[in-house]
């Protein structure tokens, strides 16, 4: 069966090419090619990406380099740094990359008269280390004249995940006298978990809202600002000195009550999925330092050179972003595991998650066509060793085959006993297990009897990349998160999507506007409006509800 591709040479040599490999068997490719894994070995930065595990051959890699090349990705990537307004459907440039951009660049949005954006990204930057260090230094003092012990951020989507899963990774660089906290549901719970225990003078909440409309972050930051006030005795102007914002709106920002001052500012061009290290991060930079938020910058440059002057063939962001599309439109797999043998990294998989499937699960191209075939996957993951407890039989024996990405560093932060040993032990078994699996007459050989033999037999072939870097800081997380945003663009630009924007989250949001109204209506007449699931799950709710609030 042809895979559902388009129709151009690039991918018709593939689909040809994937015909005739047929059944790939990594037993036999790695037995007839001792260079295998040295040629499939490639640094970028300070990353290595072994690729070796993968079910292909360099033919493959070859016709998978021409499809990038077919798909123009050099060209999209010119324009993506350029600032033209590649978000075609929101009619905005994608800078994200000016965010790390060092102050001797030129960067402009190609719609703005070549102003330099650089510029104002180091001017935020600078505002932001001043204000972080007088936090840190004990320097800011709240509205009773103490000092600040507890951040919390509130925010969701690209305002959560990033400063969330970055201050997890990096907690071997955060400062021990702050205590940084994330809210982000609108799940009361949440918010109310945050605030156990904090001593509200010594709190500084920061809310986190590209667009400081959305309906989770008003909502937990007005019921902060209402409990702050509450506890100065109903003074307002407490909020000066427990309140910053990080946003684009800065009337929506004046209109909620915090005074612009108190305001870092990022643009339009930078999405919020792309936005941690923008002022997005500044409860990263209060945890971790200046000095380490800029290395985290200087990491994400790091990659962005690396993606914008290695060749293709040796291009990380490429390799990756190539070997998803073979799974996804050739070998017909759905889903990516990101499994970080860094523990750090356990809330990698979710940043991800909004970074890929937010981009690229899209079904219309740019040109407002439907796609042809499948686009972005479902990503997921937990750290290893973990998942190996959990739901590693799947990825060994299950009936589906699940492409995984394996992310280990060869120092710890906390050299313990021989705890990195078995940690890397363990994440190596997994690939070469996945890899060559464990034939029958092997299970035989080991004298297994025979109505076992199937039971204990492992298919192999099972596809993995292997990512090693030298140890977790600042700099190798900035490098590891613009190696992922390049590499979903790489996705984006062949599929012939735009990764920039994110229409799919509109529906549900009116929709709960409408439902919030009825739920909240003092009308007691049953709720008709809609589907008879939705009405009847409604008025259950509607009469716990009164029940509730009697
Ligand atoms: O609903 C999705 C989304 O728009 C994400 O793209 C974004 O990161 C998140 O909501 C939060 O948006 P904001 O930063 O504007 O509050």
């Amino acid at each position: 069966m042809r895979p559902n591709v388009p129709d151009t040479p690039a991918w018709n040599a593939l689909v040809e090419h994937a015909e005739e490999l047929g059944e790939f068997d990594l037993r036999a490719a790695f037995a007839a090619d001792p260079e295998r894994a040295s040629a499939m070995t490639v640094d970028g930065a300070d990353l290595t990406l072994d690729y070796s595990k993968h079910l292909v051959t360099a033919d493959t890699m070859s016709l998978l380099v021409a499809l990038a090349t077919e798909a123009d990705v050099e060209g999209h990537r010119a324009a993506m740094f350029g600032g033209e307004h590649i978000n075609a459907t929101e009619d905005r440039a994608v800078l994200h990359t000016a965010l790390r951009a060092p102050a001797d660049v030129s960067m402009s949005d190609a719609a703005d008269s070549g102003e330099n954006v650089v510029d104002d990204v180091h001017d935020v930057l600078d505002r932001m280390a001043a204000t972080a260090t007088r936090i840190r230094d004990g320097e800011w003092l709240g509205h009773s004249g103490e000092s600040i012990r507890t951040v919390i951020n509130i925010g969701i989507g690209g305002s959560d995940l990033g400063p969330v899963m970055a201050t997890a990774a990096l907690a071997a660089f955060t400062a021990d006298h702050l205590d940084t906290r994330f809210v982000s549901n609108v799940d009361g719970d949440d918010l109310g978990e945050a605030l156990r225990g904090v001593d509200l003078a010594r709190t500084l909440f920061i809310v986190a809202s590209k667009t400081f409309t959305t309906q989770e972050t008003l909502a937990n930051a007005g019921e902060a600002r209402a409990r702050l006030v509450e506890y100065f005795d109903g003074d307002d102007s407490a909020v000066a000195a427990h309140f910053l914002a990080l946003s684009t709106n800065a009337e929506g920002v004046a209109a909620f009550g915090i005074d612009t001052d108190n305001m870092f500012g990022f643009w339009d061009w930078v999405g919020g999925r792309y936005s941690l290290d923008s002022a997005i991060g500044m409860s990263l930079m209060i945890a971790i330092g200046p000095e380490a938020f800029r290395a985290m910058l200087a990491g994400f440059r790091a990659m962005d050179e690396h993606f914008l002057n290695a060749p293709l063939e040796r291009n990380l962001p490429v390799l990756m972003g190539v070997l998803g599309v073979w799974y996804r439109n050739l070998l017909g797999l759905s889903t990516l595991a990101v499994l970080p043998y860094v523990n750090d990294l356990a809330r990698f998989p979710a940043y991800l998650q909004q970074l890929d499937m937010e981009s690229n699960g899209k079904r219309i191209r740019l040109d407002g066509e439907p796609v042809v075939g499948e686009t972005g996957p479902i990503v997921w993951g937990e750290p290893g060793t973990n998942g190996q407890h959990a739901f590693y039989q799947l990825l060994h024996q299950g009936t589906t085959v699940v492409p995984a990405d394996f992310i280990g560093v060869l120092q710890p932060h906390h050299d313990i006993g021989e705890h990195h040993d078995l940690l890397m032990a363990n994440l190596f078994a997994q690939t070469e297990a996945l890899a060559f699996g464990k034939t029958a007459d092997e299970v035989r050989a080991e004298g297994v009897a025979e109505h076992l033999v199937a039971h204990k037999t492992f298919p192999g072939n099972r596809p993995t990349s292997t990512l090693i870097a030298p140890k977790l800081s600042p700099h190798l997380l900035g490098q590891l998160v613009a190696l992922y945003e390049h590499k979903v663009f790489v996705q984006g630009v062949i599929w012939g999507i735009n990764s920039f924007d994110q229409w799919g989250v509109e529906l549900g949001k009116v929709l709960a506007k409408r439902l919030v109204a009825e739920i909240q209506a003092d009308d007691p007449a049953p709720v008709t409006s809609h589907d008879s699931s939705t009405n009847a799950l409604v008025e259950r709710y509607r009469a716990a509800r009164r029940a509730r609030l009697g």
